[in-house]
């Protein structure tokens, strides 16, 4: 597996893969890989060709009072793990080399980036947008792999790719779990004894969540769906930041819970650690 640093070598790399007829299929992380991050490179394996996974935590994305400073941080482990699973190469550019002293330009996915983590971080999904078009062009992927962990991300993300022509296909991945619900995330590793606990609230509400939709004959309200999540939350001592409803294919907000209802929630486990999560309330 190649460790490659640099801009102008990643680039050299994918245009002679391509001239050989490979196929280019990119995992963007920002490292700290768990097996969330490993079931992408599967599937991006599955695509049969080359496989590229980044990993550069992208200054862009964090807000002047998140974690940019503390995010986890394992290289070595990261590239040992990525080997494991057949990746071709780790991109994993320096700062300086990504955004130059001159550099100047933001990527706006405009409506889909408001509300929710939009709302919460402002000018996160600018950030993402900036990184994600940059790795698109670097590499010149032929498909790309992200989670569906990350509901809105992946939304903006096939928003820009549609908007702005990118010849790139987008592959969603299901989210994976720990054996009790929590879904996996590097920003885990901060929960310790109590506050690991406290962080199930968000899987036990989409749970809670199914349960009344299945249980009931009649129509379900969306608020009604809410209420419920805002009381688990509050009853384990989290702090929601939103809870919505949304309709998978069109990502509006439900009114009434449908056959396409996605529950999306965030919330700060023990006043810090920040935690997304999402569930279809119908089983597939
Ligand atoms: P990061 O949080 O490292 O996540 C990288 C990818 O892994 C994203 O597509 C995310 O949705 C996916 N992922 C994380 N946890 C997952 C889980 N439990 N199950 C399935 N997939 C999971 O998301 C980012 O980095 C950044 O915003 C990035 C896209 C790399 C741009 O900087």
């Amino acid at each position: 597996m190649k460790i490659v640093p640099s801009l102008t070598d990643i680039s050299q790399l994918t245009s002679s893969w391509k001239k050989q007829g490979q196929t280019i299929s990119l995992v963007p992380t920002m490292g700290c890989l768990h097996e969330g991050h490993l079931s992408l490179m599967r599937k991006a394996k599955d695509m049969g060709g080359k496989v590229i996974v980044s990993i550069f935590v992208n200054p862009l994305q964090f807000g002047p009072n998140e974690d940019l400073a503390s995010y986890p941080r394992q290289f070595v482990i990261d590239c040992e793990l990525a080997e494991n699973e057949g990746v071709d190469a780790v991109f994993c550019p320096e700062n300086k080399y990504m955004y130059g002293d001159s550099f100047q330009t933001a990527v706006t996915v405009s409506k889909l980036s408001q509300g929710m983590c939009g709302k919460d971080r402002p000018g996160h999904f600018d950030g993402v947008s900036t990184v994600v078009a940059k790795l698109f062009n670097l590499t010149r992927a032929d498909s790309a792999v992200f989670g569906q962990k990350d509901f809105q991300q992946l939304a903006v993300i096939r928003q820009l790719v549609k908007d702005l022509n990118f010849p790139i296909q987008i592959i969603g991945s299901p989210i994976v779990r720990e054996d009790d619900g929590l879904a996996m995330s590097s920003r885990n590793k901060y929960l310790h004894g109590d506050s690991r606990q406290q962080a199930l609230c968000l899987y036990s509400s989409i749970i809670a969540a199914r349960e009344l939709v299945t249980e009931s004959r009649d129509k379900i309200l969306a608020q009604t769906v809410i209420e419920q999540t805002k009381e688990i939350i509050a009853r384990a001592g989290a702090a929601l930041e939103y809870a919505v409803l949304k309709d998978e294919s069109t990502l509006l907000d439900d009114v009434v819970v449908s056959s396409d209802s996605i529950l999306v929630l965030a919330a700060k486990i023990d006043g810090t650690v920040r935690l997304i999560d999402n569930g279809r309330l119908f089983p597939d």
